[in-house]
C-alpha cells in the first residue's frame, strides 16, 4: 500500500467502500425516478464533481447534468455566507431535481442553494450527498446520503482543503492543527 501523505491522519472510507456505496445509491436513485422521463441533476463545484461523475454513471434512467459553484469557506473556518458564483444554463421550472454536493456540514450551503432552487417551481427538488458530518441537526432534508461521518475535516474524492488533496482515490481524514 501507498504510504499516507503526511497531512493525513488515516484512511477513513476506501475507494472500494465508495464504488460500492454509490452502486446502491444509483440503483435507489434510478428507482425512484424510473417513472419520469428525465431527472436534472445539479453537481455543485468545486467538490461535489468526482462524485458526481461516478454516481451519474452507474444511473439507468434518463439525466442531464448541470453545475453550480457557491462561494466557500476559506480554509477550515465557516463564514454563514453563500453566494452564487455559477449559475444554471437552463431555467428548470417542472423539472425533477437533484442536487449532488460532496458534504453537508453545517447545513448552511445546502439550505440556502435548496430554498433558491425551490423559488425557481420545478416539479421537485431532493438532494443527494457523499458524507454527512454528524453534529447539529440541519435544516434542510437529506434524501441520499453515502456515508455518515465523525466531525473531522476529510479530503480526497473531490474534498479539498484549501484546495489540496482533491483528487486521493480515498476519502482521508486530516491532521489536526
Ligand atoms: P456547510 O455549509 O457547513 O454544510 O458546509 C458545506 C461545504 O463546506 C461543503 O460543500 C464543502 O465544500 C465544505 N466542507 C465542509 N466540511 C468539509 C470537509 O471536511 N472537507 C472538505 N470540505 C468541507
Ligand atoms: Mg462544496
Amino acid at each position: 500500500m501507498l504510504e499516507l501523505h503526511s497531512d493525513l491522519a488515516r484512511v477513513l472510507i476506501t475507494p472500494a467502500q465508495i464504488d460500492q456505496r454509490i452502486s446502491q445509491l444509483a440503483k435507489t436513485i434510478s428507482r425512484d425516478y424510473q417513472e419520469e422521463d428525465r431527472l436534472y441533476i445539479i453537481g455543485i463545484l468545486k467538490g461535489a464533481f468526482i462524485f458526481l461523475a461516478d454516481l451519474t454513471r452507474k444511473l439507468e434512467i434518463p439525466h442531464i447534468v448541470d453545475f453550480m459553484a457557491l462561494s466557500s469557506y476559506g480554509k477550515t473556518t465557516t463564514t454563514g455566507a453563500v453566494r452564487i458564483l455559477m449559475d444554471l444554463r437552463e431555467p428548470i421550472e417542472n423539472l425533477h431535481v437533484l442536487i449532488v454536493e460532496d458534504i453537508v456540514d453545517t447545513g448552511n450551503t445546502l439550505s440556502y442553494l435548496h430554498k433558491i432552487l425551490k423559488g425557481r417551481n420545478p416539479a421537485s427538488v431532493k438532494t443527494c450527498v457523499l458524507l454527512h458530518k454528524v453534529r447539529d441537526p440541519i435544516d434542510v432534508p437529506l434524501d441520499y446520503v453515502g456515508f455518515e461521518i465523525p466531525d473531522v475535516w476529510v479530503v480526497g474524492y473531490g474534498l479539498d482543503f484549501a484546495d489540496r488533496h482533491r483528487t486521493l482515490p480515498f476519502i482521508g481524514e486530516l491532521k489536526r492543527d
